[in-house]
């Protein structure tokens, strides 16, 4: 099958979070399966034309947006397995930042995803790729399903084209006036509830849940939350299409996230030989100016700064937890109101280290260096930190939710079996009396062997969710042809 992978993100070209290692990885594992999979992108300021050897095709095209036209040049790369096109227009895309500034959103994002949507569907035919299955992820992707059952219903290009919208994330909607009816080029006979309409707006999100051929979300228990009750006002429109709704499971990438083989890391370790991780945790300590002590109690947190994460449960803790022997080391970057808190915490405790930026060499280097991953969200649609973490061998805390209740297992001391701890919010369970339950199986060095030696066993990796896709794009396809 011809698959085009739309999205915002996509490792390594550009990341804000696990939307882009998703985007980057999964399309391998589907080109494995025989198919002949393209990925669809923007092509931002930062990616770096020169680094990834950009080359830009012959191609001059170019879509209305708002009554404006909007010209676009279509640039390409070929990953080790995939061709990668990137959607080139200076107006939208050449500007600092990815969805926004310190300041918030950008004021256009309406503008710039319409413009998006529209090129994708433009480029595969500037590029004679007709696809089996246009896969879309996320509301900047949101209305390529729209066009495709409205205006674009009878183009011929498109007859076998089916779509498949995966939901990474139901907090971010894209949700904008009525008038985007006109803005997006669409008819407003179409501005109905069934198709575009959900509170008087043009909702993204929504127009892609109603009008995709299948929906998928990243996890089974993400997928019947928001159907029941963390939808964020979506639960309607997700039951009106129950039956094609899909969680399948992300993996992460193994041959990347290797503790075997990274190199960005102060010692390797794997499995069968943990001793280089001592040297990680030193070596961590010591650049974040903590004390090198190996006895202590070692956490740490990489992430978006945003409410979802729960920081406002980490800071809270570490306050609490001040005069324990244990440490704590935050990596992130987002919104400013959490950035200033965990400011205040680290002038004000010597034992926490915080560093705001996106930085991934730190990131692998606080992965392999600590004892222990936070992961207190108050949801998750699936979550990679935590299947990271396992892999090098940290063990996560997390509220049970979401993705978060399908990979961690509370540790129990009686059969041995399970990979970290876990507490639920939403039964009143506390998060600092899980970090002391920890603590006590950590300075019992037998069992924490055990639980280290369960979590850098467990595999999440994407052969399995990537023949649970093959077999959505298998059954579409064989609908279109029938
Ligand atoms: P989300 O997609 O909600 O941000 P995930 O757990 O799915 O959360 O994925 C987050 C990914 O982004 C992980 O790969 C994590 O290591 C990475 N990440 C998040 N913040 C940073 C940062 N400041 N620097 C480096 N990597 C980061
Ligand atoms: C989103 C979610 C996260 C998920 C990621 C990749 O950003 O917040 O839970 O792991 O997408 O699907």
């Amino acid at each position: 099958m011809n698959i085009l992978m739309a999205a915002s993100e996509c490792v390594p070209f550009v990341k804000i979070g696990g939307l882009a290692d998703v985007v980057g990885t999964l399309p391998n594992y589907l080109q494995r399966l025989g198919n002949d999979v393209r990925i669809i992108l923007p092509k931002y300021k930062s990616i770096d034309d020169k680094k990834y050897k950009l080359e830009t095709l012959p191609l001059k095209l170019s879509v209305d947006v708002a009554g404006n036209k909007e010209s676009f040049n279509i640039k390409t790369c070929k990953t080790s397995q995939v061709t990668v096109y990137f959607i080139d227009n200076m107006h939208f895309f050449y500007r600092d930042g990815i969805y926004g500034s310190d300041f918030g959103d950008f004021g256009d994002n309406r503008e710039r995803y319409i413009f998006f949507c529209k090129a994708v569907l433009e480029s595969a035919k500037a590029l004679g790729f007709k696809p089996d299955i246009i896969h879309c992820h996320d509301w900047q992707t949101g209305l390529i399903p729209a066009y495709l059952k409205t205006v674009m219903k009878y183009d011929k290009f498109f007859w076998k084209t089916s779509t498949v919208f995966s939901i990474h994330n139901i907090a971010y909607q894209g949700s904008f006036a009525a008038d985007t009816v006109v803005a997006a080029g669409f008819s407003w006979q179409d501005f109905t509830p069934d198709k575009l309409e959900f509170y008087n707006k043009v909702n993204f999100m929504k127009c892609a849940i109603s009008l995709s051929d299948a929906v998928s979300t990243v996890s089974p228990t993400y997928s019947l939350e928001i159907k029941e009750f963390n939808g964020l006002g979506m639960e309607v429109v997700l039951n009106s299409r129950q039956d094609k709704i899909y969680g399948i499971l992300n993996g992460i990438d193994y041959d990347y996230w290797n503790p075997k083989k990274d190199k960005n890391i102060a010692a390797n370790f794997s499995k069968e030989d943990l001793s280089g991780k001592k040297t990680c945790k030193s070596d961590l300590q010591s650049l974040c100016g903590l004390e090198m002590n190996p006895n202590t109690y070692l956490f740490g947190c990489v992430s978006r700064l945003d409410h979802q994460k729960g920081f406002d449960i980490i800071i809270d803790a570490m306050y609490k937890l001040k005069n324990e022997n244990m440490q704590f080391v935050i990596l992130g970057s987002g919104d400013r109101s959490i950035r200033y808190e965990l400011e205040k915490a680290a002038s004000q405790m010597k034992n926490i280290a915080v560093f705001f930026d996106y930085n991934e060499v730190l990131s692998h280097k606080i992965y392999a260096g600590i004892d222990a991953y936070m992961m207190p969200s108050r949801f998750e649609p699936c979550g990679l930190s935590q299947m990271i973490a396992l892999s090098y061998a940290g063990i996560p805390i997390v509220n049970r939710t979401g993705g978060l209740s399908d990979t961690i297992v509370y540790y129990n001391h009686f059969s041995k079996e399970g990979n970290g701890f876990t507490f639920n919010i939403t039964y009143g369970e506390n998060f600092v009396q899980t970090i002391y339950k920890s603590e006590k199986i950590f300075r019992d060095k037998n069992n924490w062997n055990t639980l280290v030696n369960n979590a850098i066993n467990c595999k999440f990796s994407w052969d399995n969710s990537a023949i649970q896709y093959n077999e959505i794009y298998k059954n579409l396809s064989a609908y279109k042809e029938f």
